[in-house]
């Protein structure tokens, strides 16, 4: 694919799309945001590939929407190019998806991040939504996601009085999973996701659909979603050759079946 504002590259079996509009610190215009889901989706359906990551620079992951191109939008053109709405194309995503955060990650780019599976921060990331000081709020579901995250007051804090965490903050709030030096951290974040990509395929989507059910609603009705999900994996190869090789004790030989 040719593409203009992302680039795209594979190592092992981890499929990483990197943004890249350095002009702008990794603003999401129209053409990087239906780029990166093209790609994410292209990476969804290749069965050579079994962990996706998104990456900016060191310095901006992504300073989120582009202030310039909706500056002098209507409502209506908002609403009917669906500006929004192709954020949505990320829950459409069945393997794992791990953010490698360095620098800002700002609006559109903190809600990208927050929407992935898992988060590798350097120490340089920033995690804000400054909306509030451009006049708007949250559109690509910061509110929402935050305040599952985070809890409501600090989600308010950062909606309402653009409160930035650091890296060190998004770990000790459980926003990151790790914090990693700047230097290598995309090498980390790839090492991180070599291990998740070398696990059983078929589990590990139906542990990735298992855990966000825990966010869409009851409890009663998650625990059920689990069970829709544990059960079927008794009739995959792969479970058969996980339980055998525990018992023979020797490592198992996964076949995605
Ligand atoms: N949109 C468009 N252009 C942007 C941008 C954005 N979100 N963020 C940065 N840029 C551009 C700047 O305009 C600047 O371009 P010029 O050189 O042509 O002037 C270039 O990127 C470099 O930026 P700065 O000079 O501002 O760099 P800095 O190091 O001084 O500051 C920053 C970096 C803190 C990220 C700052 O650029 C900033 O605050 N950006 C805006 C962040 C923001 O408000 N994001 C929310 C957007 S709305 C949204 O995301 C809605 C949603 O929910 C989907």
């Amino acid at each position: 694919m040719d593409y203009t504002s992302i680039l795209t590259e594979v190592r092992g079996r981890v499929g990483i799309v990197t943004l890249n509009r350095p002009q702008a610190m990794n603003a999401f215009n129209t053409t990087m945001v239906t780029e990166l889901f093209d790609a994410l989706e292209a990476f969804d359906k290749d069965e050579n590939i079994g962990v996706l990551i998104v990456t900016g620079s060191e310095k901006a992951f992504a300073a989120g929407a582009d202030i310039k191109e909706m500056a002098g939008a209507s409502p209506f053109e908002m609403i009917t190019q669906g500006r929004v709405e192709q954020w949505d194309r990320i829950r459409g995503i069945k393997k794992v998806i791990i953010a490698a955060v360095s620098g800002w990650a700002l609006g559109g780019g903190c809600e990208f991040a927050i929407s992935c599976d898992m988060i590798i921060a350097s120490e340089s990331a920033k995690f804000g939504q400054p909306e509030i000081t451009i006049g708007v709020i949250p559109g690509a579901g910061g509110t929402q996601r935050l305040a599952r995250l985070l809890g409501k007051n600090l989600t308010m804090e950062m909606v309402i009085n653009n409160r930035t965490l650091t890296a060190a903050e998004a770990l000790h709030f459980g926003l990151a999973n790790r914090v990693v030096p700047v230097e290598g951290y995309l090498d980390t974040a790839v090492a991180f996701a070599e291990e998740i990509a070398a696990r059983a395929p078929l589990a590990t989507r139906m542990a990735k659909d298992a855990v966000n059910a825990a966010f869409e609603t009851t409890l009663a009705e998650g625990l059920k979603a689990e069970k829709r999900n544990f059960y079927p994996l008794f009739s995959t190869e792969d479970q058969k050759e996980g339980m055998q090789a525990f018992i023979e004790k020797r490592k198992p030989n996964w076949k995605g079946k």
